[in-house]
């Protein structure tokens, strides 16, 4: 069977005459039209998470949580410390490094637009934003910390007190751990990157790819890519085998990490990951969850031989990259906070 018609069947629609014949003739109004049945532009303004407003006072506090080292047992770990927000929303380690300098076992993701993903983390284990938000604070690895002992820090601190009340109004004890994580939800929700070039392309701007873009577009439709990289984020949202036509090796796909098996306990999760998202890709190396990959033209040739059974040409690649760097958005502005005082009874820090 042809790629692009197995494509074509997956995604359950039909496509215009495909092949290498196709990208002879590159009719950018007609790509255009193709695009939009399967990606959409980050809107301008942040989206509002079910179950939380998004009012000034709480983005503030979701802010000076999201810097605070003081989360962690040591102080020497914020949320930031392995996405930061200067660099793409990650730390550019193959796998992050945290507590006691302990390696973790997966690759930082970015946060940048991680609220359009329909389940967090690479293997979904999370529902949303906020369910995500109090892990890191526990596990071991990062952040080492307990829900009491964050607890008893932020209401040793006057400066806190004051910013959860703002956030919580009307509540009596505001200064809880579920509001702490709907705080950095808040805050996580405007870490969005509109405007890229390929979002002026789908908001109409049809020259503002040229031709290599363009083809590599098309061949990202065609060549199946699509299939599970699409939406908002081009991906984010389905599961699939890592390596569901060839198994990369095992210095790609460490054999130890298997994916949503971990969550589901079920023989066909067995080494199945989240699609990943690919905004901003071309600032988040390295790639995968083993961050094993550290340039884009080897990340792509990679799917193209495990996902599609593929033998992607140089051209191809290089095509297909250009546009993938058509997804680098507006880095938001983001003013580093103030963080409030420590008190006479904040738990201090203990060595790592
Ligand atoms: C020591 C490094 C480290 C620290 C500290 C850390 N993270 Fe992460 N974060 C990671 C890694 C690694 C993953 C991926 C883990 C996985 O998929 O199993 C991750 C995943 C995430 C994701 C999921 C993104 C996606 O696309 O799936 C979000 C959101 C996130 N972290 C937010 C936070 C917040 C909020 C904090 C602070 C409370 C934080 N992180 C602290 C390393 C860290
Ligand atoms: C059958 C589903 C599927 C297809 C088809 C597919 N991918 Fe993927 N893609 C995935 C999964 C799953 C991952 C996560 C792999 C992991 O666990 O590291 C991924 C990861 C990636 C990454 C690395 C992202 C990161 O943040 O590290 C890139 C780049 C990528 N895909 C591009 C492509 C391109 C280009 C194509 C077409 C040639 C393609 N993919 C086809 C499922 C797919």
């Amino acid at each position: 069977m042809q790629r692009p018609l197995l494509a074509a069947m997956l995604v359950g629609i039909a496509l215009p005459a495909a092949g290498p014949a196709a990208a002879a003739d590159l009719d950018p109004a007609a790509l255009l039209e193709d695009a939009r049945l399967f990606f959409e532009p980050i809107p301008l303004a942040a989206p509002v998470p079910d179950g939380n407003v998004l009012s000034r006072a709480r983005i503030d506090l979701g802010k000076s949580l999201w810097f605070d080292p003081r989360l962690s047992r040591s102080w020497v770990f914020s949320c930031n410390s392995c996405h930061n927000l200067g660099m793409g929303g990650m730390d550019g380690l193959p796998a992050s490094i945290g507590h006691g300098w302990a390696q973790g076992p997966r690759n930082s993701p970015t946060v940048y637009n991680a609220i359009f993903n329909a389940a967090q983390f690479w293997d979904g284990r999370a529902a949303d934003l906020r369910e995500q938000a109090t892990g890191p604070i526990e596990a071991a690895v990062e952040m080492a910390n307990t829900e009491e002992r964050v607890l008893a820090t932020l209401s040793s601190m006057s400066g806190y007190v004051d910013m959860f009340a703002a956030a919580f109004p009307g509540e009596d004890e505001p200064v809880t751990f579920s509001n702490l994580a709907k705080a950095i939800e808040a805050f996580e929700a405007t870490l969005i990157t509109p405007n890229s070039p390929f979002d002026q392309f789908l908001m109409g701007d049809i020259g503002v790819l040229d031709e290599q873009e363009l083809r590599g577009l098309q061949a990202f439709i065609e060549e199946g890519c699509i299939t599970c990289h699409q939406g908002v984020n081009l991906g984010g949202q389905e599961y699939y085998p890592f390596g569901l036509v060839e198994r990369p090796g095992a210095d790609i796909l460490p054999e130890g990490d298997r994916g949503r098996f971990e969550v589901t306990r079920t023989a066909i999760d067995d080494y199945v990951f989240r699609a990943s998202p690919l905004r901003n890709i071309a600032i988040t190396p390295p790639y995968f969850h083993s961050g094993a990959v550290w340039d884009l033209e080897t990340a792509v040739a990679v799917m193209g031989v495990a996902q599609l059974g593929a033998d992607l040409s140089d051209e191809q690649i290089a095509d297909i990259t250009a546009f993938l760097r058509t997804l680098t958005g507006e880095i938001p502005q983001v003013e580093f906070p103030v963080l409030p005082e420590m008190g006479p009874d904040t738990p201090l820090p203990e060595p790592m």
